[in-house]
């Protein structure tokens, strides 16, 4: 990509050239040997040398995987300021090649420190260490571990993945769409959603204010009531004796104070009883009385953006939704996070197999892309995590996916439990467990293989039922190393069929009218899917636990930062 003639590119909006355009050059920048350069990063371990007369430190500054040897010498800076893992480096010098017989085929020999961002060694949490730091204890301290190998490795790759989504699906016409993350719709209707509501934290102030600003006394509340009457009178008695109309205006203005602060009180003494009683939430009938909520009703976060992206869909065509997606599952799996990532493409006009090869595509694409474009982080992963990676990349880009029916995929599993002990039983009608996905795609297949026509019974509510009766038009993508990395489906688009497919699941029909509109209102044949986007990057890496490709992981009794 760099072009080796030029000189060292000076990134545009700070004040250095970026690593990555020195170490990513072909020539691993042995020819910009003689140029000067400012360099920013943090030290990722430092040694002295000479005596103690000079370090030697292996700077990173994020850019790529590639760490610059950079020089110091003792005249230009006190060395114990900038020897410790974790320091930052803002320096000026020159490049120049190294003597023969080292990695490296370029270091900075340091003129000038512009800044020193100190560490206390005995205090960092993430002290420089000869071991692969063990990615567990990396959790507690999420703010830091973007600075290791493995974790900037995986967030380049993550960048670089979200890119090549939205290339791939601008390339194809797409319209990105964004959906929302509060909703009222209840997607997959799996009872798994986080509820979205202010009643609790309302009913904590009220507490407290109660606490700072008791509730009024029954006395308060008669002597309010005696003013009112006194005010009442005195309006009475000036209206009577004639008297002048400004006299009379004021004393309506005292009384519609005096009502205003009787009704104030009331209000109050009524709060401070529930405040008593329930807590501080309004009930009604015995029940939460949402009415009183934020929204005015009970609220969400998004377990899926499907259902408001249809609505595009059926409107603009060809779209997809990429956003935050969360579920309150209480697993404590390596595969499930409470928020994670989704791309959700919609097609009109599509059916289940144009949904299979669109959903085939785009993780072939994305595949191709990481060789392409991300092939020096690529390197580290298969150096530090999976050796398997690369080939694994280069299997998927180059290979087409298995296709089998759910009832194909039933009859491979019962053939294999006569010689393999699954802890799942299998017969048709089952929804496939992670072990069984996991041994298609991994001991049958090899490769990745798409599953479709399940059972409808253990499927949403809005997927299109087959001929039979029997099946719907589901399909799930199964990869190698995660089992489940897409589910997706051909919708119901028959009005009569999907409300019934409603209320059989015994789901109300109200928060669902919206979406019976677009079948009542010019309804349209579509297809779609959701490709979890952290599984893709499990699988891409080969990373053992999904936690540690996420920035910032959620899962049950974790929620740093
Ligand atoms: O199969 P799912 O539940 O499908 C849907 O939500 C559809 N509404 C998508 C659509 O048709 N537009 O979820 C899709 C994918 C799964 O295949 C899996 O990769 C991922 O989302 N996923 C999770 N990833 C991490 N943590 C979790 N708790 C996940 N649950 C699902
Ligand atoms: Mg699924």
């Amino acid at each position: 990509m760099t072009d080796d003639s030029a000189a060292a590119e000076e990134s545009k909006f700070s004040q250095r050239v970026k690593i990555q355009s020195i170490l990513g050059r072909s020539d691993k920048g042995a020819g910009l040997a003689g140029q000067k350069v400012r360099i920013g990063g943090w030290v990722r371990s430092g040694r002295e040398a000479d005596k103690g007369k000079m370090v030697f430190l292996e700077v990173n500054d994020g850019s790529c995987p590639g760490n610059l040897q950079v020089i110091v010498h003792a005249e230009i800076q006190k060395l114990s300021d900038v020897v410790a893992t974790g320091t930052c480096v803002h320096v000026f010098g020159l490049l120049k090649e190294p003597p023969r017989g080292v990695k490296q085929r370029i270091e900075l020999h340091v003129e000038e420190v512009i800044f020193v961002g100190k560490v206390d060694a005995a205090k960092y949490p993430l002290p420089k260490t000869r071991f692969k730091l063990p990615l567990e204890h990396l959790r507690d301290v999420v703010h830091l571990r973007p600075r290791t190998q493995v974790i900037s490795t995986i967030a380049r790759i993550r960048n670089a993945l979200a890119f090549a989504t939205h290339t791939f699906f601008q390339q194809h016409g797409f319209v990105y769409v964004n959906t929302p993350i509060i909703t009222t719709s209840d997607c997959e209707g799996a009872g798994e959603m986080f509820q979205v509501t202010t009643i609790l934290n309302d009913a904590e102030k009220l507490e407290k204010e109660l606490k700072e600003h008791p509730a009024p006394s029954e006395a308060d509340i008669s002597a309010s009531e005696l003013a009112l009457k006194e005010k009442g009178d005195a309006v009475a008695q000036l209206k009577s004796a004639k008297a002048s109309k400004s006299e009379i205006t004021a004393a309506v203005a005292e009384l519609t104070k005096a009502k205003e602060n009787l009704s104030k009180l009331h209000e109050r003494s009524k709060l401070s009883e529930r405040s008593r009683l329930t807590a501080g939430i309004p009930k009604r009938d015995g029940k939460i009385d949402y009415t009183e909520d934020f929204f005015a009703r009970q609220a969400f976060l998004t377990v899926s953006g499907q259902l408001q992206v249809e609505t595009y869909a059926c409107a603009l065509g060809d779209v997809y939704t990429f956003g935050p997606t969360f579920r309150a599952e209480h697993s404590h799996t390596s595969r499930h996070l409470a928020e994670f990532w989704m791309v959700e493409p919609e097609i009109a006009f599509a059916d289940i197999n144009d949904d299979m090869n669109c959903a085939e595509s785009y993780v072939r694409f994305l595949c191709q892309w990481l060789l392409d474009r991300c092939f020096d982080d690529m390197e580290v992963i298969v150096e530090l995590i999976d050796k398997t990676a690369i080939e694994r990349l280069e299997m998927v880009a180059s290979t087409q996916f298995h296709r089998i029916t759910y009832t194909e995929a039933v009859a491979i599993l019962e053939e294999a439990s006569k010689v393999k002990r699954f802890e799942n039983k299998v017969e048709w009608g089952i929804d496939l467990a992670s072990e069984h996905e996991r041994f298609l795609t991994e001991e049958k297949f090899k490769s990745p293989v798409i599953v479709y026509n399940y059972p409808k019974e253990i499927k949403a509510f809005y997927m299109k039922v087959n001929e039979d009766n029997k099946t719907v038009a589901a399909m799930d993508v199964l990869v190698p190393k995660v089992g489940e990395l897409i589910g997706g489906s051909q919708r119901e688009e028959n009005y009569e069929v999907i409300k019934d497919r409603i209320l059989e699941m015994g789901l109300p029909l109200e928060p669902y009218e919206w979406y019976l509109d677009l079948r009542r209102y010019g309804t349209v044949k579509h297809s779609g899917f959701g490709l979890g986007f952290e599984r893709m990057i499990l699988f891409a890496t080969g990373m053992d636990n999904i936690r540690d490709v996420i920035p910032f992981p959620r899962y049950p009794g974790k929620a740093d930062l």
